[in-house]
């Protein structure tokens, strides 16, 4: 059975550990000093299989800054029950966007998941750091 489970940096060694199988890097994001720092666990059948990360980014915009899920357990929706759950805390906290940043040709099943969710293409750049296309993509949040 799959659960979502709002963490906090009690369970930082948890997500350290996904962050390293699933991205092959030791940093997670460059803080947690973050105002409305929000993160989330998957498990699937006790087993932390995925995880996500936010914060604010302004009044009006949270921003996801990054998730992932195990390799054996994709395709299974981990990844949008995830992103509904922080979709859901970020309405209830009152903002009015969904925003995050993606590199397509690195991590295609992400622009296509927000495709799917109804995000809107809000920018499109090249990243010289990476040396790659970057999408950024923004949804509206609704209260409930
Ligand atoms: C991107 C990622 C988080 C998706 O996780 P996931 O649990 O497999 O995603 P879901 O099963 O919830 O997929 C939801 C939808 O997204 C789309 N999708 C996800 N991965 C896809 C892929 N590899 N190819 C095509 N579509 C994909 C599909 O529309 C899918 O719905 P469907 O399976 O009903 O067709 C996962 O592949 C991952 O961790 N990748 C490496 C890290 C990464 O890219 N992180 C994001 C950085 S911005």
């Amino acid at each position: 059975m799959l659960r979502i489970v709002p963490a906090d940096m009690a369970h930082i060694d948890i997500i350290r550990r996904l962050n390293g199988l699933i991205f092959d890097e030791d940093r997670v994001i460059n803080t947690f000093e973050r105002e409305d720092l929000l993160m989330f666990l998957a498990y699937q059948d006790d087993e932390p299989v995925g995880f996500k990360i936010g914060y604010r980014e302004n009044r009006f915009n949270y921003y996801s800054a990054k998730g992932g899920v195990l390799p054996a357990f994709r395709r299974q929706g981990i990844a949008r029950a995830l992103l509904h759950a922080m979709e859901a805390a970020a309405a209830q906290q009152g903002y009015k966007k969904l925003c995050f940043d993606t590199f397509p040709n690195r991590d295609p099943g992400m622009t296509i998941m927000a495709l799917h969710e109804g995000f809107r293409l809000a920018r499109a750049d090249f990243n010289s750091t990476y040396r790659d296309y970057r999408l950024r993509f923004e949804k509206g949040l609704a209260r409930e």
